[in-house]
């Protein structure tokens, strides 16, 4: 049943037609408990709401799968004008954004440009920049740009995912660019062919990347808001003398708001993941998708409004 529940919301994520109706209906269904707003302003005051709290972020520009050089334009400068209100406001934020929106489906030469543009203007303001991981047709391309980027730009970072099998092999060959990585169990649909298709193979995957990356010495984001992964990576660091400051946990906005007050509590780095923008639903669908239990929630909110 929650496979199935899953399949539903990873179909819808993708569906263009509710994408558009979302877009014209704005924030509504309960979508508002995982996005900080529709603009930059809304996401500005929940940043400085998180950073009272001594919380880091890093907030996305939501907006995925763009077809036309215009669209990848204005996502840019989307991106350049959040780099510049993060230096402004002096907020302790990164900035995560997608290559799909950057032009990854329409040509490596203009996805390059819009990143160069990007990286430039972060590294003036010191703004660190994460390439988020898409779906597995896009994952060798995006792991070639980040390359490419990384041998110019040490303000940029990538994301893998520990439900790929190719994932291993991935961060030893990644080890020689000592690349800052976000890993993550992975969101979008994938066939058996390409991911592990257990939680408790992904988990397992997600422990041994955790140890590889931290042993190879290199900064390391753990982003889950899974316990047993949180708990393992403790133990990992007292047991192997690994400093706090080379690695830090991430969770999503509005997923377990407590936990991430109580690690930074305990001491550790705490960032969480602020999406903000129009294009909201492919995100919120893959919300759904992980947690249906997310589904009765939002219901509920609904029912009570
Ligand atoms: P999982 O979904 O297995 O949940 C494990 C446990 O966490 C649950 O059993 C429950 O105890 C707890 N939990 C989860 N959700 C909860 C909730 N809503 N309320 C209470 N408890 C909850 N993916 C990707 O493919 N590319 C990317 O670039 C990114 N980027 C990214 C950034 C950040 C900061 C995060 C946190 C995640 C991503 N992801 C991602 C998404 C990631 O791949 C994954 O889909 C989600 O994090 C869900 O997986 P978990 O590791 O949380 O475990």
């Amino acid at each position: 049943m929650e496979q199935t529940m899953r399949n539903f919301f990873l179909f819808l994520s993708q569906n263009k037609m509710l994408t558009k109706l979302a877009k014209h209906y704005g924030l509504r269904f309960g979508a508002a408990r995982f996005v900080a707003g529709e603009t930059i302003d809304g996401a500005v005051d929940v940043v400085r709401e998180l950073n009272d709290q001594g919380l880091d972020v890093t907030i996305d520009h939501l907006g995925e799968f763009v077809t036309t050089e215009e669209e990848a334009g204005y996502m840019t400068e989307h991106c350049i004008q959040a780099i510049r209100r993060i230096h402004q406001e002096k907020l302790s934020s990164q900035l995560s954004l997608k290559l799909t929106s950057m032009g990854l489906d329409i040509s490596t030469e203009l996805v390059m440009k819009n990143m160069e543009y990007i990286l430039k203007e972060a590294k003036q303001y010191n703004v660190f920049i994460t390439i988020d991981m898409e779906d597995y047709q896009r994952c060798g391309k995006t792991i070639n740009i980040f390359k490419e980027l990384k041998k110019r730009y040490d303000n940029v970072g990538t994301v893998l995912q520990a439900y790929l099998y190719r994932t291993e092999q991935d961060i030893k060959t990644l080890s020689g660019y000592a690349p800052n990585l976000r890993l993550v169990k992975g969101a979008y649909k994938e066939s058996a062919a390409v991911a592990f298709p257990d939680k408790i193979d992904v988990d397992d995957s997600f422990k041994n990347l955790i140890k590889l990356h931290l042993l190879n010495g290199h900064y390391t984001a753990i982003a889950t808001h899974d316990d047993q992964i949180i708990e393992y990576t403790k133990k990992l660091a007292v047991i192997h003398d690994i400093p706090r400051d080379q690695f830090e946990f991430q969770m999503l906005f509005g997923i377990r708001p407590e936990r991430q007050k109580q690690l930074r509590k305990e001491g550790y780095t705490m960032r969480v993941y602020v999406p903000y923008g129009k294009d909201w639903y492919g995100y919120f669908m893959r919300r759904l998708a992980e947690r249906p239990a997310n589904v009765a929630f939002i219901l509920k909110g609904i029912v009570k409004k």
